[in-house]
């Protein structure tokens, strides 16, 4: 796509600047959106419209709200939104958190739908779609839309823009249609959602659920063979685009050698060099099944209690979306549980669990993955789950086992991890037992084969793949001038 214009709308922005002991420091987010998208744009370069969330992000910006990233070597422009505290309230963490996050996952957290919460989720929607028209520098840029953050500006910004190439990505899983009729706006969110030229979800399901959806609440045209729906005329590619990961990954390049890796998490948790580690890290949220693992750890010391003193488990986590009870629970729930594991099991000088609640940069996630014998996944549902590929990526040993969640969109390109149903904690505690057990040449054969897949199948193919169909449908409008 030779001298196209790339935008790129989203709610979390690439780089935080936050204030800090008089200083300001700049924050990388936990978050599988920025980790698939910041290598590509930084290819690519062009404008990234996301929220200014950090407390020092107004001081980093021209008066056009714009600022060079990434800081270190900048090639690309980062344009923020301003969204107030009550705004927030309604659009992210009402609309987008209570309402459209516990719908899609069925994760059994009941949706919350405020009148409130949709109104400032359209008024935020309009505001981006608008600065994707005023930052716009030719009548036909791409647009890519990121998210459920967004599900209306698609069509907000092809009113603006006509003649643009909008390919929106839903992050998340899209449920049955069964489901997604629960939401009080469910014809609205389709109709923004069909705004696009292309529409990608991470699997063939989730696209298969959307069609049902539509099929169900929106009078329109849907051609399952050809993957498009109609609506007023105007034709909706849906595909499914799996997600990926940079390849090798910038945060692997200043990693000490692995078995350095070992040595100083083992010492900086003040174990032995011989103790076996298992992780998990991500953002510390009730999708990923973190109470669960927890649980499976339990029974597995429980199981076998010759582990007691040789087997450590470290779930680093994120506060994440804080504000929200469901959130704040969380984090008490887990802590409690650690602390009932650690007593059921441990002594002063043994703690099987090791929870550490705090942001972690991309490095020390990378140290940690490096570090250890096994990362645990659990997720009770995630549309993809960027961990399990950045944990394999960080393992050039080829060692180290993965435990994986059937119910990642990543369990249908990793089968050579130990795939587990969260929801079974026998299984899951028998799997992490097995996982320990795993003879160097087994590792290395199973690293081997989903260290390949992942290389082949990285975030650039995604995103390619997303601009080649892109092309082929700006060709044909060309062709056939509209
Ligand atoms: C998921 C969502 C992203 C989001 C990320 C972090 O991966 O799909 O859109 O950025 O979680 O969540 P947060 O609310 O902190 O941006």
């Amino acid at each position: 796509l030779p001298g196209a214009e790339v935008l790129i709308v989203s709610n979390r922005e690439p780089y935080i600047h936050n204030r800090s002991d008089g200083g300001v420091v700049v924050q990388t987010p936990a978050s599988g959106l920025v980790s698939a998208l910041e290598p590509v744009i930084r290819a690519c370069g062009g404008t990234w419209i996301a929220h200014g969330s950090g407390d020092a992000d107004r001081e980093t910006v021209d008066e056009r709200d714009r600022i060079a990233v990434p800081p270190e070597a900048p090639a690309y422009s980062l344009r923020r939104i301003w969204i107030s505290e009550e705004e927030q309230d309604g659009y992210y963490y009402g609309l987008a958190n209570e309402g459209l996050w516990p719908l899609c996952h069925i994760a059994f957290v009941r949706p919350v739908f405020r009148e409130a919460d949709w109104r400032a989720y359209e008024k935020i929607n309009e505001r981006f779609a608008e600065a994707v028209a005023r930052e716009a520098q030719t009548d036909d840029p791409i647009v890519l839309v990121q998210d459920y953050h967004f599900a209306l500006a698609p069509r907000m910004i092809r009113e603006r823009l006509p003649k643009a190439t909008i390919i929106a990505f839903w992050h998340i899983p899209w449920p049955n249609a069964e489901t997604f009729g629960i939401c009080p706006w469910k014809e609205r969110i389709i109709e923004g959602l069909l705004g696009c030229t292309i529409l990608g979800f991470h699997t063939r399901f989730h696209c298969n659920n959307f069609f049902e959806t539509v099929d169900r609440f929106v009078e329109s045209r849907i051609d399952r063979e050809h993957g498009t729906v109609t609506l007023g005329g105007h034709e909706t590619f849906v595909r499914a685009y799996p997600i990926s990961i940079d390849w090798p990954p910038k945060a692997l390049a200043a990693q000490p050698s692995v078995e350095e890796c070992r040595l100083q998490t083992r010492r900086s948790l003040g174990l032995a060099s011989d103790v076996m580690l298992a992780v998990g890290i991500e953002r510390f949220d009730y999708t990923k099944g973190i109470l669960d693992r927890m649980k499976a750890v339990d029974l597995l010391l429980t199981l076998d209690p010759s582990l007691k003193g040789r087997f450590v488990f470290v779930q680093a986590a994120a506060p994440t979306r804080s504000r929200l009870p469901t959130y704040s629970r969380l984090q008490s729930e887990a802590q409690e549980l650690a602390r009932e594991i650690n007593a059921r099991h441990g002594d002063e000088s043994y703690r099987p669990i090791r929870l550490v609640i705090r942001h972690h940069e991309p490095a020390e996630v990378f140290g940690l993955f490096r570090a250890a014998d096994l990362c645990i996944v659990s997720s009770l549902h995630d549309g993809m789950n960027l961990v399990a590929k950045e944990f394999v990526a960080s393992r050039d040993d080829e060692q180290g086992v993965l435990v994986l969640s059937s119910f990642t969109g990543a369990s249908r390109e990793m089968a050579e991890a130990l795939i587990v149903n969260p929801y079974n904690i026998q299984e899951m505690a028998e799997a992490i037992g097995m996982a320990l057990r795993i003879p160097a040449n087994e590792q290395r054969e199973r690293m081997r084969l989903m260290r390949q897949r992942v290389r082949e199948r990285n975030v650039y193919r995604w995103a390619g793949q997303m601009l080649i169909d892109a092309a082929r449908s700006r060709q044909q409008r060309r062709i056939l001038d509209i």
